[in-house]
């Protein structure tokens, strides 16, 4: 259990919600997924429990992602969410910390304040927030606080946020709402195309994670699929190749490739140039998917390099950064971590 006075850092993501402490590293990393009881309207599993539910309830319960697209949706269930992930790493007991978390790029103050809101909600005295991208780089191990330009692609579940960084703050950024999920959904649209089956969000990111691919060629393998037949009704099996999944799937890369493309298009030329050194850096779950690096090389002629352990780079930049959280004149604003420059 949390000793009095350890901050920890929040990364609020579509898909998962990770929890860093201090001195002691991640501790919570589990599906942003609750499930609502409505006969009493309690809650009645969280995270990794609740996910296993998703597809599988009857109309007592509901399984929801409290957040869409990288931002708050509801905001009551995102409070119990946190507060049920806390209780779990932090005893009750002790008077609770101060939090550092990372909102993407391009949010409304509104939706930075339910950020800020849901978390003190859960019983944090001071949330500070800092910019997903910043985070991102920061875990990715770019040094990113002189006047050196990087790239940053994080691609989640919700969102792909891409960002310039430089002296520790955005240069140019985009953030768009082709991710993860999206993929999902098109894998699920494709299987109902080709196959005449019905799948649910978990085949489909199962099959996503296990045999995705953007590059005709890339990768060899299959993974079966279970569903119902939509003539018959009954249910059915496909076994996927890997080589079918670049259809539902290239769209969404071509879409990421265009906004890098853009992105560089409006890079002050100095910030390029350090590009053209340096590369574009991938973090984030879906920056996995076999030859998304491929095609960035090819379209834009950088080097592309997927960050060590990708899906955790948000995180452990956050958790980075709960040593500058004393160092902030406003509790609620935006957090610069700039090294030494304090
Ligand atoms: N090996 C893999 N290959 C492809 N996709 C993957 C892989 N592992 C995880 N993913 C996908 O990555 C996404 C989750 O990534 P991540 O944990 O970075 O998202 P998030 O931070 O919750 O979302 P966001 O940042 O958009 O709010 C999910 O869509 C998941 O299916
Ligand atoms: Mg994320």
């Amino acid at each position: 259990m949390l000793n009095l006075g350890v901050d920890l850092a929040i990364d609020l993501g579509t898909s998962r919600t990770r929890i860093f402490l201090q001195n002691k590293g991640i501790v919570v990393d589990e599906p942003s997924v609750i499930t609502v009881d409505h006969e009493d309207n309690s809650i009645f599993a969280v995270g990794e429990e609740a996910y296993q539910m998703l597809g599988r309830t009857s109309d007592r319960f509901s399984v929801v992602y409290p957040l869409t697209g990288g931002v708050i949706s509801d905001l009551g269930l995102v409070e119990a969410m946190i507060t049920a992930f806390l209780r779990r790493v932090v005893s009750s007991k002790v008077s609770m910390p101060r939090a550092v978390a990372c909102v993407p790029g391009e949010i409304t103050d509104v939706e930075k304040r339910a950020v800020v809101n849901a978390i003190s909600c859960a019983g944090i005295r001071k949330v500070c927030l800092m910019e997903e991208p910043v985070a991102a780089a920061i875990g990715a191990g770019l040094d990113i606080s002189g006047p050196h330009g990087s790239f940053v692609v994080d691609m989640g579940g919700g969102t792909t946020d891409m960002a310039v960084v430089s002296l520790s703050g955005i240069a140019v950024s985009r953030s768009v709402k082709q991710a993860g999920n999206a993929m999902d959904e098109e894998i699920i649209k494709y299987v109902k195309r080709k196959y005449n089956m019905l799948i649910g969000k978990r085949t489909a990111e199962e099959a996503k994670i296990n045999i995705g691919c953007v590059v005709k060629g890339m990768a060899t393998g299959t993974h079966r699929i279970k569903g119902r037949n939509m003539i018959t009704g009954m249910p059915m099996w496909v076994d996927l190749h890997s080589e079918e999944m670049v259809e539902p799937l290239k769209d969404i890369a071509e879409m990421v490739v265009r906004q890098i493309q853009d992105i560089l298009e409006e890079t002050p030329p100095e910030l390029v140039g350090d590009i053209h050194d340096g590369g574009i850096v991938l973090t984030g779950g879906a920056s996995q998917i076999v030859g998304m690096d491929t095609r960035i090389k090819v379209a834009t002629d950088l080097r592309v390099i997927v960050a060590e352990d990708p899906r955790n780079c948000v995180i452990k930049g956050c958790g980075d950064s709960i040593k500058y959280i004393d160092k902030l004149k406003h509790p609620d604003g935006t957090l610069t971590p700039i090294t030494d420059r304090f």
